[in-house]
C-alpha cells in the first residue's frame, strides 16, 4: 500500500509532530515523565494482528478506539507487532486525518472553514470561541473539555456556516447559538439553541439533509 511506503524523517520540519525531539517543546523533554499507558489493553489487538506487516492501519484504528488517541508507547508496540519501523508507523499515523497523536477533549467541535462557510461567517464563530473559551484551532481547552478542529467543506454548503459538535451537525450557525450549544453540552448552562436563525441538529435531521461526516478534515 502507498501509505506503508511513508517514512518519517525528523529532519523534515513539516513532518515534525509531537514526538519529534525539540528542546522548545515540553513533551520532548527527556526528563519529563511520559504519561502512563496501560499496554495490556492492547493484548487482544496484538493477538489478532501479530506478525501481520499490513496490519498497521487496523491496529492504529483499534488503538485509537481504546485510548482515544495514539500514545507513543502504543506506536512502538504496533511497530514491534507488525515487525516494521517506528518511523513507518508514525508516517501512517500522521498521513491520515482520522488519527490523533495527542489527547483530544471530552467534546470535539469541528468548524467548517471551506469557502462557503468562510464567506457566511466562520471567522466570526472563531472569534466568538476565542473570546469565550480562549480556544484556538487545533487546540484543547485547559480543562480538557473541548477540542476545536477546522475542516474544509463537509459537503453541506447550503447550510453554511456549518459546525459539528460531537458528531452532530448544526447548520446556519451563528455566534450566540453556537455558544449556547457549547454551554449546554459542556454542562455550564441549561439553554437550548434556536430562535435566532440558526438551524439546529434537530432541524437538520428533520429536513433529512445528509452530511458526510467522513469527509477528510485536512
Ligand atoms: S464550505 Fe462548509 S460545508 Fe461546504
Amino acid at each position: 500500500m502507498i501509505c506503508c511506503e511513508l517514512e518519517y524523517d525528523p529532519s523534515l520540519s513539516f513532518l515534525a509532530g509531537p514526538y519529534a525531539m525539540n528542546p522548545t517543546r515540553p513533551e520532548s523533554d527527556p526528563t519529563r515523565a511520559a504519561p502512563a499507558v496501560d499496554l495490556s489493553l492492547m493484548d487482544e489487538v496484538v493477538a489478532r494482528y501479530r506478525g501481520q506487516r499490513g496490519a498497521i492501519i487496523p491496529m492504529l484504528q483499534a488503538a485509537q478506539a481504546i485510548y482515544g488517541y495514539l500514545p507513543r508507547p502504543v506506536l512502538e508496540l504496533i511497530a514491534r507487532v507488525t515487525q516494521t519501523s517506528l518511523s513507518k508507523v508514525y508516517g501512517v499515523a500522521t498521513f491520515y486525518a482520522q488519527f490523533y497523536l495527542q489527547p483530544r477533549g471530552r467534546h470535539v467541535l469541528k468548524l467548517c472553514d471551506g469557502t462557503a462557510c468562510h464567506v457566511k461567517g466562520t471567522p466570526k464563530l472563531l472569534t466568538a470561541l476565542q473570546d469565550a473559551y480562549q480556544l484556538e484551532p487545533g487546540k484543547t481547552s485547559a480543562d480538557g473539555q473541548l477540542t476545536l478542529e477546522i475542516v474544509y467543506c463537509l459537503g453541506s454548503c447550503a447550510l453554511a456556516p456549518v459546525a459539528v459538535l460531537d458528531g452532530q451537525v448544526m447548520g446556519h450557525m451563528r455566534q450566540e447559538a453556537l455558544l449556547r450549544q457549547l454551554r449546554r453540552r459542556l454542562g455550564a448552562g441549561r439553554e437550548t439553541a434556536g430562535g435566532d436563525g440558526a438551524t439546529t441538529v434537530e432541524d437538520v435531521h428533520a429536513s433529512a439533509m445528509s452530511v458526510p461526516l467522513s469527509a477528510h478534515s485536512e
